[in-house]
């Protein structure tokens, strides 16, 4: 799918809210869902009156301007992409000095405590300290994947399937817009 650049101008608000902020919202995905999961949750900060760009994280050169984060992965052998990570810690400065939320996608309905539950992925989380962090379920289509993708996935206990919630995604989003209005 098409992700928006983060070389466009900033567009006034439809709202015209003077307390819209600038949004950077990354997503790292290797089959789409995380992208999905991101375009929903951009989709609803915009409805709030918010300028967000959404940007693969490993084409992010600069993040001067943005007053708010939000950054999302797919889960992958239990970690956050080699990308997404990278993006962490190219920005921690700014990361540090401004909001940031954060959210994983994977096979959240596996369950709690296994090798592949993405609530596992903590290292990453705790160097950017996010205001929340949300894991939200995603898809495991076989037919797109690897041989080795398959194998490592099915090894893991994953289930095929698309377990997307796009109504839970955009049920965060709000509250995410909620704290940002109460600032
Ligand atoms: C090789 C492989 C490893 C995976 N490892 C995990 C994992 O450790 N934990 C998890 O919750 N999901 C895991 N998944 C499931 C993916 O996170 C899930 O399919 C997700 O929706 C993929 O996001 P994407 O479409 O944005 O790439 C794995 C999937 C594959 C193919």
């Amino acid at each position: 799918m098409a992700v928006r650049r983060t070389d466009r101008l900033p567009e006034p608000s439809p709202h015209g809210d003077t307390d819209a902020m600038r949004i950077l919202l990354t997503s790292s995905s290797r089959h789409g869902s995380t992208d999905e999961v991101g375009a929903a949750i951009a989709q609803e900060l915009r409805a709030a009156g918010h300028d967000v760009d959404q940007s693969h994280p490993e084409d992010v050169t600069d993040v001067a301007g943005y007053d708010a984060f939000v950054l999302g992965s797919a889960v992958y052998m239990t970690r956050w992409t080699a990308e997404a990570i990278d993006f962490t810690q190219r920005f921690s400065e700014s990361l540090h000095s401004h909001p940031v939320w954060a959210f994983s996608v994977g096979l959240s309905g596996l369950p709690k405590g296994k090798v592949s539950d993405p609530h596992r992925i903590g290292p990453v989380l705790l160097s950017i300290d996010p205001e929340d962090h949300a894991t939200f379920p995603g898809r495991f289509n076989p037919a797109e994947l690897s041989l080795r993708e398959r194998s490592i996935a099915r090894m893991g206990g994953a289930s095929e399937g698309d377990f997307l919630d796009l109504d839970a995604v955009r049920a965060w989003a709000d509250k995410i817009a909620q704290d940002l209005a109460a600032r």
